[in-house]
């Protein structure tokens, strides 16, 4: 993977998944700038402490990247025993914002890698809903239009993902057409990560024990990591608008 002299924004980067991609990505050659609420315990070339469920918390850590990078991996996430607002705000209405925001720094060729999940493989039965809320811009008039289309509460993280999903695959063609920056999403099935017992919690014992018998075990973050950024990667320049499963074969026993 061709990485060296790329500078990659990674959010999440203080626990799991992100800290995985963190370590990958630097391993291959990258300097990373890690955004989290929380401070990280790895190393980083740079980090920013923000809370990425407030645009105004996020405008304030754009300021402080640098003025040009070569990717954002979206990987901050919340699980769904989260309050529904909060979990609409970090893991579809705020990576949106940052996106937005970061691409005029990206450069041409560079990439975003959005985290969506097995979970939200479901997208084609609310397609049209996610399309309408796909087609409203900023942080605010998002909102709006949840305050106005509510989400049920104990299967907002699936729909946020569902909505990440289609989001990416309307926006990445024309920012790819306009300004030759790609956006791609790796949707991982169950990994071991601090919250995988909350995913549990969040849907239930019965379905938590149905997917249990359909994949080997759940992932190893460094199983997740590679992918993403890969699809970083000067390798993966043609890749733009897929949502790539890596989940050990869960989403490919679904249909
Ligand atoms: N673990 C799994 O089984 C699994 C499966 C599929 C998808 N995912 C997705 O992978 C991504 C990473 O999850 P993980 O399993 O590594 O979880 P994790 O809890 O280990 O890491 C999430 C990171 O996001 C940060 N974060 C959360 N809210 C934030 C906010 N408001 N502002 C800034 N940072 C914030 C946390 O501080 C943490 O460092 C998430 O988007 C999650 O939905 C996880």
């Amino acid at each position: 993977m061709k990485l060296t002299n790329k500078t990659i924004v990674v959010t999440g980067v203080s626990s799991g998944i992100g800290a995985e991609t963190a370590r990958t990505l630097r391993a291959h050659g990258a300097s990373v700038i890690g955004v989290d609420r929380n401070e990280p315990s790895l190393s980083l070339d740079a980090f920013v402490q923000a809370d990425l469920s407030h645009p105004a918390a996020i405008d304030a850590a754009v300021q402080q990247l640098p003025a040009k990078v070569d990717g954002l991996c979206n990987i901050a996430g919340v699980p769904g025993t989260a309050e529904p607002q909060l979990v609409a705000r970090v893991n579809y209405l705020g990576l949106r914002h940052l996106s937005a925001a970061l691409l005029p720094r990206i450069a041409s060729g560079g990439a975003i890698v959005n985290v969506s999940s097995v979970l939200g493989a479901e997208w084609p039965q609310r397609l049209a809903l996610h399309r309408a809320l796909g087609a409203v811009d900023g942080f605010a008039a998002g909102e709006a239009w949840l305050d106005a289309h509510p989400v049920a509460a104990a299967t907002c993280y699936q729909y946020f993902k569902e909505a990440l999903i289609v989001w990416t695959q309307m926006q990445a063609q024309p920012w790819f057409m306009d300004t030759s920056v790609r956006m791609n999403c790796v949707a991982p099935g169950p990994v071991f990560t601090p919250i995988l017992n909350e995913f549990v919690t969040m849907l239930g014992a019965e379905r938590a024990q149905a997917d249990a018998h359909r994949i080997k075990r759940p992932a190893y973050a460094d199983e997740v990591a590679p992918v993403i950024a890969f699809l970083c990667a000067d390798e993966s320049r043609w890749i733009n608008g897929v949502n790539i499963p890596v989940d050990g074969g869960l989403a490919s026993t679904y249909p």
